[in-house]
């Protein structure tokens, strides 16, 4: 093994994983089960990770490469009939790091239809070398996780990103570093004048930085996007970055939303608990702590699904629509899903007599919200 100095592992970097770890398999399994049209099957699945890292952490905590191939090819293992070839390229610039993921790949054991490519340059040049190979293949879906610490120097580009997202087949997640904007944009605005085309008024949160950003893309991509984030606070309550999945499909946004609501159990910000400490747990058996889990989990629930209410009376205020008016709306422009809108929002809703429903059957309906 190289003498490489491996990275922490951080609580957020735990966290990001879980998310990984939650979509990847759903993304894959759909993706190796699912026809693009009555007898063509996506045959390449294609997993880019600009940013790959070294594998693995100080303590042998695994990387993303190694989570993604992991999911990869134990799904394979179960799906031996499947005639799929899974493309997965991995770059870091910093060499060693490659050199120690290679090692580390070279030790599993992996399924023939798994290849896998190395390069260490900048992710910039990786993004523009993938996008052109890429485009040799055909049914293919693309998913591409850019993973960087930092936003400054456009160590992403705008324009790459808007490269990406030209192409109906890709998809991103995108670990955006917040926190290094909104602590040194004032000083050296400059650094991250082209990501945000800021030209003035700096002094914004980290939220509003992740808005311009979705905003500007949504602006500048030609096709339709569909986003959802999900942010990641530290112990002071400052954000330090939002996971945010992009994609053109309606259906891999419903994939990615249900994924971010299991993960998250409903609240859609994960506040940093600092040193890891399990005292907490060990005062408590394992059904208390499980009785704790469901009913923080109500009260998160209960509290966004408040929010969604919020939402659906001022989208919907004075009109009458349509069971599939509404449920077109949440799927499609917010972080709810279909499960959240019936008997969370809208039997609360009427019984509060803020809407009254026409029609016996919830789903056939139409609803006039006052
Ligand atoms: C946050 S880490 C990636 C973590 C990894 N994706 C994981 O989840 O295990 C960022 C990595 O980007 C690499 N890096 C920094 N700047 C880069 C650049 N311009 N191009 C490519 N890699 C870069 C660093 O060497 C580091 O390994």
């Amino acid at each position: 093994m190289s003498k490489l100095e491996l990275d922490e592992y951080k609580e957020q970097t735990e966290h990001k994983h879980e998310y990984l770890k939650e979509y990847l398999p759903v993304w894959f399994y759909i993706l190796i089960n699912r026809k693009i049209s009555n007898n063509i099957k996506y045959n390449n699945i294609i997993y880019v990770d600009s940013f790959s890292n070294a594998g693995e952490y100080k303590n042998g905590e695994e990387g993303s490469p190694i989570i993604a191939l992991k999911i990869f090819n134990d799904i394979l293992l179960k799906n031996k009939d499947k005639k799929v070839r899974v493309k997965c390229y991995f770059n870091d610039y910093n060499e060693e790091r490659i050199i120690h993921l290679k090692e580390l790949i070279e030790k599993m054991s992996l399924d023939n239809r798994i290849k896998v490519e190395y390069d260490e340059i900048t992710a910039n040049e990786h993004i523009k070398k993938v996008m052109k190979i890429i485009k040799r293949y055909s049914n293919k879906k693309v998913l591409f996780f850019i993973d960087p610490y930092k936003i400054a120097d456009d160590i992403v580009s705008m324009s790459n990103m808007k490269q990406i997202l030209e192409d109906d087949d890709t998809e991103i997640i995108f670990n955006h570093m917040v926190s290094d904007v909104v602590r040194n944009i004032k000083e050296y605005p400059e650094k991250y004048k082209n990501f945000y085309r800021l030209d003035k008024n700096l002094q914004k949160s980290g939220k509003e930085f992740n808005e311009i950003f979705i905003n500007n893309l949504k602006k500048e991509v030609d096709k339709e996007i569909y986003t959802a984030s999900y942010e990641f606070l530290n112990t002071k309550n400052v954000t330090i970055y939002f996971l945010v999945f992009i994609t053109h499909h309606p259906r891999g946004y419903e994939k990615i939303k249900e994924a971010i609501w299991r993960v998250s159990d409903g609240d859609l910000q994960h506040k940093n608990k600092g040193e890891k400490n399990n005292l907490n747990l060990s005062l408590f058996s394992d059904e208390a702590n499980k009785k704790l889990k469901k009913e923080k989990r109500e009260i998160n629930i209960k509290n966004k699904v408040e929010d969604l209410k919020e939402i659906l009376i001022n989208e919907f205020k004075g009109k009458k629509v349509t069971y599939q008016d509404i449920c077109k709306f949440v799927v499609e422009k917010t972080i709810f899903i279909e499960s959240h809108i019936q008997r969370k929002t809208l039997t609360p809703l009427q019984e509060e007599g803020k809407i009254i429903r026409e029609g016996t059957n919830k789903v056939n309906s139409t609803y006039i919200f006052k």
